[in-house]
C-alpha cells in the first residue's frame, strides 16, 4: 500500500516539475494532454482500486484527488503566470512613443465673406426684410432685359457674361433676384434681401475676381421715396463701419433705377476730410443704388402710379476689403488660415 502512494507521489511530482517547467501556454497544454489524458501515467493509476479493500481505497482515493486537486491548481497558477508575462511582454513592445509630435489640427472659421454676409442679412433682417437667394445659373430674360436692359442695350457690355447658350448664364449681379420677387409678390408690398454669387468675365487683379458676392436690397410699396433710401443705407452702413462714418449720395446710372445715386462712405481714416487713403476725396464708392425703374415695376406687375421703390446693390468682397483693410480680393478666395485668423481681431 505505502509503495502505492509513493508512487502517486512520484507521478504527481514528476507533472508538478513539468508543469514547473513549462516555457509557454503550448508547452503548459502539451503537458496537459500528454500527462492527464485517459492513457496517461496519472490516469493509470487507478487500476490498483481493485487490489485494495475498502479502507485502503479510501486512502488511496483520498491521496489520488487531492494529487489532482493539486496539479490542477498549479496548472492554474501556471497558466496565468505564463498569461500574465506574456500580457507584460506585449505592453512593452505596444509602447506607445509620446515624444512623436501629434497632428496639428486647426480649427476653422467663417470665410470673412460669409462673416460680412451674416452681419449684412442680420442688420437686414432686423429691419424686418425677408431673405431670398435666387439662382445662380440665370435666363438671360431675368438678368438683363426683367432689369431694363434690352439685348441692344450698352450696359450689357459692362457685364462680360459666361453664357451657356444665348439664354441662359451665369447671373451678373443679384439684381435679377429683384424680379423674381416681385413676380413671386404678385403685386403686395414687401421687403427683401438677396444675397448671393455672381460671376463675369473679368479680368483677375487685386480688385475685380471673376466670382464674387453681392447683396441686392428691394423694397416696394406706397410712397416709398430717396429719403428711405438714403435713411435705410446710413442705418446699414453705421452698423457696419460705425457710428463715426457718414454716406453720401451721388448721381450715377443704372438701367434699372430712376434716379440712380453711387453711395460712398466717409473715409476711414480722415473720417471726409480728405487723406492719401481715399485720394484726398474724403469718400470711398461703397455701393450702387436708386429707385426702381417704372419699366422694371411694370413689367412685374406693379403699376408705377400707384406703387414705388428703391434698389441697392452692395458687393459683399468690397465691404470685407474695406471692414478688414484687405487689399487684394483674390485673398479672399484663398482659405488661407494664416491670413483669415487675422481678420477676426475687429476694428
Ligand atoms: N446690379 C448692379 C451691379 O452689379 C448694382 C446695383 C446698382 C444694384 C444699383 C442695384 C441698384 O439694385 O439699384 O453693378
Amino acid at each position: 500500500m505505502d509503495q502505492i502512494l509513493l508512487e502517486v507521489t512520484v507521478v504527481k511530482e514528476e507533472i508538478l516539475n513539468l508543469i514547473k517547467n513549462a516555457s509557454d501556454e503550448i508547452a503548459l497544454k502539451n503537458v496537459r494532454e500528454t500527462h492527464l489524458s485517459k492513457k496517461s501515467k496519472f490516469a493509470s493509476l487507478s487500476r490498483y482500486f481493485k487490489d485494495l479493500n475498502k479502507e485502503e481505497r479510501a486512502i488511496f482515493g483520498e491521496k489520488i484527488n487531492q494529487a489532482a486537486k493539486e496539479i490542477d491548481l498549479a496548472f492554474k497558477n501556471k497558466h496565468d503566470e505564463l498569461f500574465f508575462a506574456a500580457y507584460q511582454e506585449r505592453l512593452a513592445k505596444e509602447k506607445i512613443d509620446l515624444s512623436l509630435p501629434g497632428i496639428n489640427y486647426q480649427v476653422g472659421r467663417l470665410n470673412p465673406l460669409r462673416k460680412v454676409e451674416d452681419e449684412i442679412l442680420n442688420i437686414f433682417v432686423s429691419m424686418g426684410y425677408e431673405v431670398y437667394e435666387g439662382p445662380d445659373i440665370e435666363s438671360d430674360y431675368y438678368n438683363f432685359e426683367r432689369m431694363n436692359i434690352p439685348s441692344d442695350h450698352p450696359a450689357r457690355e459692362m457685364q462680360d457674361s459666361f453664357y451657356f447658350n444665348p439664354a441662359l448664364l451665369l447671373r451678373t449681379h443679384t439684381s435679377p433676384a429683384q424680379a423674381r420677387m416681385m413676380d413671386a409678390k404678385k403685386g403686395e408690398p414687401f421687403k427683401v434681401v438677396c444675397p448671393g454669387k455672381c460671376y463675369r468675365r473679368d479680368d483677375d487683379d487685386a480688385t475685380h475676381s471673376h466670382q464674387f458676392m453681392q447683396i441686392e436690397g428691394l423694397v416696394v410699396g406706397h410712397h416709398i421715396s430717396l429719403a428711405d433710401l438714403k435713411g435705410t443705407l446710413e442705418t446699414f452702413l453705421k452698423a457696419i463701419f460705425g457710428e463715426k462714418r457718414e454716406i453720401r449720395l451721388r448721381g450715377s446710372y443704372f438701367p434699372f433705377t430712376e434716379p440712380s445715386v453711387e453711395v460712398d462712405i466717409s473715409c476711414a481714416h480722415c473720417l471726409g476730410k480728405g487723406c492719401s487713403l481715399c485720394k484726398d476725396s474724403g469718400y470711398i464708392e461703397i455701393l450702387g443704388a436708386g429707385m426702381v425703374h417704372p419699366n422694371v415695376l411694370r413689367m412685374s406687375g406693379y403699376d408705377p402710379q400707384e406703387y414705388s421703390g428703391f434698389a441697392f446693390g452692395v458687393g459683399i468682397d468690397r465691404v470685407a476689403m474695406l471692414k478688414y483693410g484687405i487689399s487684394d480680393i483674390r485673398d479672399l478666395y484663398q482659405n488661407d488660415l494664416r491670413l483669415f485668423n487675422n481678420f477676426y481681431q475687429e476694428r
